[in-house]
């Protein structure tokens, strides 16, 4: 189990390999995910405190496609491996839009 502390939440566990927007959004943190997850939105982005987890190549190519590579990651294409701080860049509740499509786990 590993510990994931968002800005402005309590802290919470999550099992190692659960997707990083899916456990913040199951304990609370309305995290926008407007395409369901498909690296396709950008609206899952989450700053991340410390080193960041390794990134795929979608997410990858989603960040280069919009030119925003190196200013957040997408929690979306994230799988938990290790403790993280982080701050949750577009709450749908700030938006004033539903979170997005269901994610898949
Ligand atoms: S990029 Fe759309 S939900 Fe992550």
């Amino acid at each position: 189990m590993f510990t994931i502390k968002a800005q402005g939440f309590e802290p919470f566990q999550v099992e190692e390999g659960t997707k990083l927007a899916l456990a913040l959004e199951k304990n609370g943190v309305d995290v926008s995910h407007r395409c369901g997850g498909q690296a396709k939105c950008t609206t899952c982005r989450v700053a991340i405190q410390g080193e960041d987890p390794a990134m795929g190549e979608t997410e990858r190519l989603s960040l280069e496609e919009d030119g925003v590579l190196g200013q957040f990651r997408l929690s979306c294409q994230i799988r938990v491996d290790r403790d993280m701080e982080l701050e949750v860049l577009m709450r749908a509740s700030d938006k004033g839009w539903d979170p997005g499509a269901e994610l898949e786990p």
